[in-house]
């Protein structure tokens, strides 16, 4: 009897195995493919490796800006693909020292979930079964491919997320369905690498749910540089290596590429593992079709004993909100007082440069009725941005409550705003106000220090 089981080995699972472990929970894991889930095999880590070394060719590219000449710089998509092998190797290899050293079983194999009964929760895997006194579901999500006339006729020309990572060729023309996160991740990295890149994206903007000044911001930058945007256009089929879609004005349009990614969306996973044995409620879309398992804030779902974190509750797809969900939901099953708050998950897109931000964006600022001030400065009013990026673009934008000044959103352009964004999510946790955050002695020269001058910016 275990206290407590876990289903997928992702971000959820095995943050959520290593705090149990730690705090003394006799605990199991499942995992069917390779521990670290989409995150770390084909997900957040090999897409950053990749645009890790489309970072240091653009470097090499454009060092005559900073007086550094590198003569006829070459990149090698093969040892890209490669390096970002090893790296995957070696983080994985991680986390599976982690599961030892937190006395976490580790089960290679497909769990299916048989059901609950007076002596506990029932999975079985492979021959054996095993019992515990808790479940934790985190089997994730996968790529939504939407049914497109002529798309399984195209066969490996389309790719997901994760074909493309696997890529022995340098495709030459790239076609991006989708202009949402792994569309533009995608997008920037072979467009730095020297693949015509053409994006055809439904709505009128990329990656919709962002701060709209932002993200035309970036889609100017990317244009500058030769992506092909087509905006307000719909696929409507795949021809061979074509993309078929209607454009803004009704008309039909086409382009080709040697691959074409898919990147329309994720599914959360909710079938194969026995949920059905269960009796769990779903989170419905509108049209009534389930897309995620329902958790209440304790991550707890409505059969006793059973908590489901990650992708697979079917919003806030993001690796950092399903590790934070498998903490709460083992707080939890300890008996610790612990909930789930969205307010402050932060999201990035990691373009050169990079998109951060948290909290409310001004446009859902706008909807939501609340009286709010916003205050924004360019990123060249810091002066470690201006020694870094000759000629770079960039904005910080700080959303605010009207009558307190307290920091409800935080968008950010420019490098290296992921790493700055944690300090505007401890902002809006602990609802940090305009003038508290004047206060704070930033180190200097920090590209972060524009978060002091944007609040001082405000009268
Ligand atoms: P997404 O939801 O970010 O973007 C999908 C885009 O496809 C949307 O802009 C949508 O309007 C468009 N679209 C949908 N149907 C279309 C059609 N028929 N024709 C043209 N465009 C169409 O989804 P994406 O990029 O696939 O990412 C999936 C998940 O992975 C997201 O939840 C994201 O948060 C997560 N992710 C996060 C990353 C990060 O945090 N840096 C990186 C990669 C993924």
């Amino acid at each position: 009897m275990y206290d407590l089981a876990i289903i997928g080995g992702g971000p959820g699972g095995y943050v959520a195995a290593e705090r149990a472990g730690a705090a003394g929970l006799s605990t199991i894991i499942f995992e069917k493919k390779s521990l670290g889930g989409v995150c770390l095999n084909e997900g957040c880590i090999p897409t950053k490796t990749l645009l890790y070394s489309a970072k240091v060719y653009n470097y090499a590219l454009t060092g005559e800006h900073y007086g550094v000449h590198v003569s006829n710089p070459t990149i090698d998509y093969g040892e890209v693909v490669k390096r970002k092998e090893k790296v995957v190797k070696k983080l994985v290899g991680g986390v599976k020292a982690a599961m030892k050293a937190n006395k976490v079983e580790v089960v290679a194999a497909e769990a299916m979930i048989e059901g609950r009964d007076a002596e506990g929760i029932k999975i079985k895997a492979g021959e054996n079964e095993y019992v515990a006194r808790n479940l934790l579901i985190c089997t994730g999500s996968e790529a939504a491919v939407p049914p497109f006339p002529g798309l399984k006729e195209a066969g490996d020309v389309i790719c997901t997320n994760r074909e493309i990572l696997d890529l022995k060729e340098q495709p030459k023309e790239l076609v991006v369905i989708g202009g949402g996160v792994i569309g533009m991740e995608f997008a920037a990295f072979y467009n730095t690498i020297g693949t015509k890149v053409t994006v055809v994206e439904m709505l009128p903007k990329i990656l919709g749910p962002l701060d709209d000044e932002i993200s035309s911001m970036l889609q100017k930058i990317y244009a500058k540089r030769g992506v092909n945007f087509c905006l307000s256009c719909k696929v409507t089929g795949i021809e061979g290596n074509t993309v078929v879609y209607e454009d803004p004005e009704g008309k039909t349009q086409k382009v080709c590429g040697d691959k074409i990614l898919v990147s329309v969306g994720r599914r959360a996973n909710l079938n194969g593992f026995g949920a059905e044995n269960l009796g769990l409620e779903y989170l419905l879309n509108k049209n009534g079709r389930p897309v995620g398992i329902k958790v209440d804030e304790h991550m707890r779902t409505n059969i006793p004993g059973v908590y489901a974190a990650g992708d697979v509750t079917g919003f806030s797809m993001l690796a950092h909100t399903a590790s934070r969900e498998g903490e709460v939901a083992v707080n939890n099953i300890l008996g610790k007082k612990d909930r789930m708050r969205y307010d402050a998950i932060p999201g990035v897109v990691y373009t050169n440069p990079e998109v951060a931000g948290v909290g409310l964006t001004e446009e859902q600022a706008k909807a939501s009725g609340k009286e709010y001030v916003i205050v924004k400065l360019p990123m060249a009013y810091s002066g470690r941005f201006v020694a870094e990026n000759e000629g770079g673009e960039g904005i910080c934008k700080i959303i605010a409550g009207k009558k307190y000044h307290e920091v409800l959103g935080v968008h950010m352009l420019g490098n290296p705003s992921s790493e700055i964004l944690y300090g505007c999510c401890m902002a809006i946790e602990t609802e940090m106000t305009l003038e508290q955050m004047r206060e704070v002695v930033f180190p200097h020269p920090t590209v972060s220090e524009i978060l002091k001058e944007t609040a001082f910016s405000f009268k």
